[in-house]
């Protein structure tokens, strides 16, 4: 076979001092929708997740829990991360966590190239700077305090106190690469996406940039720079070079070659990071820049952005507990529209779930595999002749796989399922409309029949096909119950509108509810 085009992938490293939130793991799924998509269409694949476990955050947190920033770091992964993958269905194909020794080398080797191409200089430097994001703060994020912190100078997303830091540090002429920034966005026009970011990010860059400063000396949790050790490396100049290092750059230039250069999808509060500071960084060092930069939006709640700090935080466990890791993925991913802010509630949840995948998507799935059962002995009939609306079925679904191909392109999984979900709606207008409860009781309508429920079921087929990327679990399910032969992760997803895939004669198992009744009290 041959290879696909390559298609890597990647959310941004988490910070593992915060228990996951419903924030982390929709960017996650939504990467991992993508990722599932590529892959099941023969693209060549990878996607990569990975922890930010340096900078005095994590330091901070460390020590006010007692333990070395190592221990803490461990535990945390250990026992909150990597089980959010499986909680989430997540099919990550790497893991990169910072404090690696396959990472910290390979940062090594990057900044002294840089360094050696003349890049890096060393001058003393004054500024607040925000523990929470990890980065100094310019004048516009920079508010006054109220509250407890009255008459400090805050920050404007963590409301908590700057702290003024005063060192020696190394930086990295980033001015230098203003020009070649906006060429890069004038000709690579979606190189970031949405347009909003775009144009945020053009017009950040016109202002002018300054040069970066990106070694501290006033703690040691971070990478040495390796011409002085008396300086770590600035925890997002490390972060960001995860992106490389994990597929081999610095180490292995094959694999490099064939995954890079990579799509970044980060929340809209870190856009900058990934859309100026880091081509500059990639560019300084001769290297290809990233494939495109996507942000989405943040995820509200009660109108404001949710955070863990802001008391707001809610863990991705007291979803799927509730409503199973399909309905997780599913709803995110469909209710907001990929790059804009979505609000949370758990109303909007409870009821999503039970009109688009109870009544919608589950019901059509029962029903028509239960008549099958009943009418043919669970064998599924063959088609006689097709009328007008039975074409019509087969000419939504062809639509339909083709529009949501072409919206995943767009990095647009809330279009691409809106597309799909036009067939589940369709089908179970075509299933009231044709009455097969009626026609069951005619023996002259028997072909009929046949053509309807064959009709109904390779329209759940495709539908299985184009929906596994979001829901792995219930597509799994629905698949083995039509019996269809093969394994649904090997079905090709860009033939999924094809029609006649599903062979008649073959045995329809027995499907248990895919979105069981919910009891719950929110
Ligand atoms: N460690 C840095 C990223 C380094 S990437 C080289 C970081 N980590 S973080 O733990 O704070 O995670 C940030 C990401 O989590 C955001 O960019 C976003 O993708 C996701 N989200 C965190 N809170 C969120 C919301 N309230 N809403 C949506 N996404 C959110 O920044």
């Amino acid at each position: 076979m041959t290879q696909g085009r390559s298609f890597y992938i990647t959310t941004p490293i988490y910070y593992p001092s915060d228990v996951p939130h419903i924030g982390h793991g929709y960017t996650t799924v939504a990467v991992d929708t993508l990722a599932r998509w590529h892959r099941q269409a023969g693209d060549d694949t990878w996607m990569l997740t990975g922890t930010d476990e340096h900078g005095q955050k994590m330091l901070r947190a460390a020590s006010a829990n007692g333990v070395t920033p190592q221990e803490w770091v461990d535990k945390l992964v250990t026992e909150a991360w990597f089980p959010l993958l499986r909680t989430l269905d997540v099919a990550n194909d790497d893991f990169i966590r910072t404090t690696q020794p396959r990472h910290e080398e390979r940062v090594k080797q990057f900044v002294q190239a840089i360094y050696d191409r003349g890049y890096i200089y060393a001058g003393e430097y004054e500024a607040l700077y925000c523990v929470g994001c990890e980065e100094f703060k310019p004048e516009s994020e920079i508010v006054d305090g109220t509250g407890a912190f009255e008459g400090l100078k805050v920050c404007a997303i963590h409301s908590k106190p700057l702290e003024l830091l005063q060192e020696k540090n190394y930086f990295f002429k980033l001015s230098e690469f203003q020009d070649k920034l906006i060429e890069l966005y004038s000709s690579v026009p979606d190189f970031i996406r949405p347009d909003s970011a775009r144009n945020e990010v053009v017009s950040f860059v016109k202002n002018g940039l300054k040069d970066l400063s990106i070694s501290r000396s006033a703690f040691d949790w971070g990478i040495t720079v390796p011409w002085d050790e008396s300086h770590v490396i600035y925890v997002w100049v490390d972060a960001l070079l995860n992106y490389a290092t994990a597929v081999g750059y610095g180490a292995d230039p094959d694999e490099f070659a064939r995954r890079w250069p990579a799509f970044h999808i980060v929340g809209k509060d870190i856009l900058r990071f990934h859309a100026v500071i880091w081509p500059a960084m990639l560019m300084a060092a001769g290297l290809e820049v990233p494939r495109g930069v996507f942000a989405h939006g943040w995820l509200l709640v009660g109108g404001e952005k949710m955070s863990k700090s802001k008391l707001t935080g809610i863990a991705p466990t007291e979803i799927t507990d509730v409503f199973g890791s399909d309905a997780y993925r599913f709803y995110f991913l469909s209710a907001i529209a990929f790059g804009q802010d979505g609000s949370f509630s758990w109303e909007d949840l409870s009821a999503r779930y039970q009109a688009e995948l109870a009544n919608g998507f589950g019901n059509l799935a029962s029903r028509t595999t239960a008549m099958i059962e009943r009418y043919f002995e669970g064998i599924v009939p063959p088609p006689a002749e097709y009328t007008e609306r039975d074409l019509a079925v087969q000419k939504i679904v062809k639509d339909a796989a083709a529009n949501a191909d072409a919206a995943i392109e767009r990095f647009r999984i809330d279009e691409a399922i809106s597309a799909i979900w036009t067939i589940v709606d369709d089908l179970n207008l075509y299933i009231t409309e044709n009455e097969p409860w009626a026609l069951a009781k005619d023996d002259a309508q028997r072909a009929r029949l046949g053509t309807v429920l064959y009709t109904a079921a390779e329209g759940l087929r495709a539908l299985a096909v184009l929906l596994s990327p979001v829901m792995p679990v219930a597509t799994e399910k629905l698949w083995v119950a039509l019996g269809v032969s093969g394994r649904l992760v090997d079905q090709p997803l860009r033939d999924a509108g094809g029609w006649g895939v599903l062979q008649p004669g073959s045995s329809v198992n027995g499907l248990a509810p895919l979105f069981p009744r919910v009891e719950q009290s929110v």
